[in-house]
């Protein structure tokens, strides 16, 4: 049977390469994208589908009610892919205002429309609410993997809003019996990521010349996924997840923050010849702590490969060379991302974070 989803946020980094990897895959279904274009919503990403005949486009908030309705009746959707959200932790320490209304209250709008909706789907539905393993708060160098069964404990206002909206998609689950999936992902890394995040801003100020701040000493560790390894565990999930149930995605890539960078300058020093700096580790400097910033995140995925068969197949050496590629071939795409907002932005986040330590 054919299937229709909404994918909130599907302009954004994730969002959009999930609608490519969906329509490459399952050319018959037709996407409809909902998006508020924030800073972080870009069009472009979605540009070569403009012309496909089961690719929609609707710009507009997910707290929108009226207009979640409408959606999911004129469209028939019976997915919600919901990825929508402020994204970037730094954002959420500067003004976590938006973080708890589109995190939140989005994700609380989004699971009373699909309530009351879903009597009409005679029981073929899905809510997969995407989300992170922030939400389980910070290990130290010799604890265990986070598991599906580790307590919350966030730390950010960022992570703090995504365990809001987990618990809320849990309870539909339990109070109304609606549908519900829940993941939890490592750092993602790839195409359409964009430049406030780690990877492309290292790669983006190499190529600019521009210094490479690591926060505090560079110890904290992340681990990394290939977004399109996070595409294909989100379509699984989809397919074979049981409802109420919920899978943690990782990349089994625990990397420090420090020996990422490092891997990012030898990648451009060897395919980007003519650096204006080169070697671009020179460019590296150590700036002030990011608050609360969590110690490392490891993830254990062994439930969604023994219950689902799904593992990722790309190592963070052929994802980072990808990636790093892309951003060499796509500058038309970035550049006029760095436009005066970003500056601003980018002004106000590095000057409080500018004191060498
Ligand atoms: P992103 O910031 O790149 O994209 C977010 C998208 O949501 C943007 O297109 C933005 O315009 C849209 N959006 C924001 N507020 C909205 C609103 N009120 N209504 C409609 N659209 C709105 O984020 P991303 O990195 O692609 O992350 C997508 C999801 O995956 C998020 O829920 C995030 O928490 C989760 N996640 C991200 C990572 C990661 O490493 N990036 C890892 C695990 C989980
Ligand atoms: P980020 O990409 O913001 O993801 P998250 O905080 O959600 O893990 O950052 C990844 C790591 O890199 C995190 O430990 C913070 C660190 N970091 C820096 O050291 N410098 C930077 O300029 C940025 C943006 C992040």
């Amino acid at each position: 049977m054919n299937e229709t989803l909404l994918v909130t946020g599907g302009a954004g980094f994730i969002g959009s390469n999930f609608v490519h990897y969906w329509l490459r895959n399952h050319p018959d279904d037709a996407v409809v994208v909902l998006d508020a274009l924030t800073y972080a919503g870009n069009r472009d990403n979605l540009k070569d589908l403009e012309n496909n005949p089961h690719f929609h486009f609707v710009e507009g908030d997910i707290c929108d009610r009226a207009l979640v309705d409408g959606l999911l009746e004129k469209y028939n959707i019976n997915i919600i892919a919901h990825f929508a959200a402020e994204s970037h932790v730094d954002r959420s320490i500067l003004a976590p205002d938006s973080f708890i209304k589109t995190n939140v209250m989005g994700t609380f709008t989004l699971l009373e429309a699909f309530r009351n909706y879903y009597p009409q789907l005679d029981g073929n539905g899905r809510f997969l609410h995407v989300s992170t393993d922030e939400v389980y708060g910070t290990l130290d160098a010799n604890d265990s993997a986070f598991q599906e069964t580790t307590p919350y404990a966030p730390n950010s206002p960022y992570s703090a809003s995504k365990a809001g909206s987990d618990h809320l998609v849990r309870a539909y689950y339990y109070t109304y019996e609606l549908p519900t999936l829940i993941t939890n992902c490592s750092n993602n890394y790839g195409p359409y990521h964009y430049p406030e995040k780690l990877i492309p801003l290292i790669c983006i100020n190499i190529l600019l010349g521009k210094s490479l701040p690591v926060y505090g000493d560079g110890q904290n560790v992340r681990d990394w996924l290939y977004v399109l390894d996070h595409c294909r565990a989100l379509d699984t999930v989809i397919q074979k997840g049981k409802p109420g149930e919920t899978y943690n995605i990782g990349g089994n890539n625990e990397v420090k923050n420090i020996e990422l960078v490092r891997m990012l300058c030898q990648l451009m020093d060897e395919l980007a010849p003519g650096l204006p700096v080169s070697p671009a580790q020179e460019l590296i400097t150590f700036v002030k702590d990011r608050p609360g910033h969590d110690r490392r995140y490891a993830i254990d995925a062994s439930k969604i490969r023994t219950e689902l068969g799904w593992e990722p197949s790309v190592t963070i050496e052929q994802g980072l060379r990808q990636t790093v590629q892309w951003y060499l071939d796509n500058r038309h795409w970035w550049e006029p991302l760095l436009s005066q907002d970003y500056q601003a932005y980018y002004q106000q986040m590095y000057h409080s974070h500018s004191s060498q330590l």
